[in-house]
């Protein structure tokens, strides 16, 4: 059911600005390109339901699509596993082997065509995707977000520091990882009927996997190209405290000094960022990735996300596949509630509650989680999505609790927070009824 150049009529939700906006009724007006023209309720002015507008089926519920601010999709494969190694460990031992098998084309095929469809499927429809070393793997990545319809930002991992990436799985040198980022910035930007949808990203792994070199290198390509960064930042106090040793300054720094802090840059995890920190980073208008699935294994941190939207620091979620071992936001953005009522509490029962490190007011509720998941993510890249406003496009998900093999059942009665609540912890993969990017549906029943 394609809905560009019609109007739709449906009840559910969104975050537009940080607070929770349910609608019993809202009559969405979308455009031919997909975009959101004219939003308008019952009781406004002249309201009236065209006659050939497309009503949601009674009981369900429309949602914004999610945003994914962190994915690793070449390791899809390993989901769920090997995270009671530390990050360093997991990545020689398991990473890089598994990332280095996307030199084999087919292989990159079935991976990724079978992720993004999952990914659509689950209501993600922004997602902001590292790739491998190759540039044929990661040029077919951004091929197929295009050709299944994903709203998607793509990077070459850029990785060329001899002492710790593997011989068998690196750029050759600095020259390499600044050349294959540029080819591949220009074959996304030529894709035949991309309208944008699918960008080019500027991705160094992490800095200790990147020499000075090609670090410099990389600012400058963002600075010519005008493209967003994607890497990691502070994520451990093992990386945090590499990037200290090696260039005398935190690691957001060093990312700054290197021109590698461009606005609408997205930085994963940075459980050890400073205040100052996140002042330059509000500076330079770069946000966070939060990813709290992935910070409980390989960071043993909660970040301080209260900490981080109170010094005006953009933030969304990130999945981490596979450093988080469920592959949705709708699991990321549980375990962002979670995370934070944790550090709001301090954990140890063995502590009197005074001594247990708690951080009163750090909690978050499900509502802001949800608009993390949403226009948070979307306001993070700088994207004119997830939320249901004029001049945003149209990416949505259908929400249907009647759907037999779904864990969400009919509401009984809920609204407002407790209505969001129980979607957010109810829903299953089968309740995703439809999804739409652009007004155009990707994912879901009968299309
Ligand atoms: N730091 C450098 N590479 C990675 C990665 O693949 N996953 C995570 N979580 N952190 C990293
Ligand atoms: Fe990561």
């Amino acid at each position: 059911m394609n809905l560009s150049g019609r109007t739709l009529v449906a009840r559910g939700f969104h975050c537009p600005d940080g607070t929770l906006d349910p609608f019993a009724e809202l009559a969405i007006e979308i455009g031919a390109d997909g975009v959101i023209t004219r939003v308008r309720r019952p009781g406004a002015d002249g309201y009236a339901v065209p006659a050939d507008a497309v009503r949601l089926p009674e009981g369900t519920l429309l949602l914004p699509g999610f945003v994914d601010l962190h994915i690793h999709a070449p390791q899809y494969p390993q989901l769920g596993t090997a995270l009671d190694e530390p990050l360093e460990v997991w990545l020689q031992r398991y990473t890089f082997p598994l990332e280095a098998r996307y030199a084999d084309p087919a292989f990159a095929e079935r991976v990724y065509a079978r992720l993004v469809r999952d990914l659509l499927a689950s209501g993600t429809t922004t997602a902001l995707y590292f790739g491998t070393v190759h540039l044929p793997a990661t040029q077919r990545l951004a091929e197929l977000c295009l050709e299944l319809g994903q709203r998607a930002l793509v990077g070459k991992v850029a990785m060329d520091h001899p002492e710790t990436c593997p011989d068998y799985y690196r750029d050759a040198s600095a020259d390499d990882a600044i050349e294959g980022t540029r080819a591949l910035i220009a074959h996304i930007r030529a894709l035949p009927g991309n309208d944008g949808r699918v960008q080019p990203v500027v991705m160094p792994r992490f800095i200790p996997a990147c020499t000075d070199e090609a670090l410099a290198g990389l600012g400058a390509l963002a600075a010519e190209t005008g493209c967003r960064v994607h890497t990691h930042v502070s994520e451990s106090d093992w990386e945090h405290g590499h990037v200290l040793e090696r260039h005398a300054m935190s690691d957001a720094e060093s990312l700054a000094r290197f021109g590698l802090m461009t606005p609408h840059s997205v930085l994963a995890h940075g459980n050890f960022l400073s205040d100052s920190d996140f002042a330059l980073m509000k500076r330079h208008r770069a946000g966070v990735a939060h990813c709290p699935l992935s910070n409980a294994y390989f960071a043993g941190s909660v970040f301080p996300l209260r900490k981080a939207l109170r010094s005006g620091v953009s933030v969304g979620l990130g999945s981490d596949i596979s450093g988080g071992p469920a592959g949705t936001i709708w699991e990321t953005a549980r375990m962002a509630v979670t995370a934070a009522r944790m550090l709001e509490t301090g954990v140890d029962p063995a502590l009197a509650p005074e001594a247990r490190g708690g951080r009163p007011g750090a909690r978050i509720d499900a509502v802001t989680a949800f608009h993390l998941a949403t226009r948070g993510g979307a306001q993070t890249l700088g994207l004119p999505v997830g939320a249901f406003v004029p001049g945003m496009a149209f990416d949505a998900m259908l929400i249907d609790p009647s759907v037999e093999a779904g864990t969400l059942r009919a509401f009984d009665g809920e609204t407002g927070i407790r209505l969001l609540e129980r979607v957010l912890y109810g829903t299953s993969k089968p309740n995703i009824a439809r999804v739409w990017v652009q007004g155009v549906q990707v994912a879901g029943m009968a299309r």
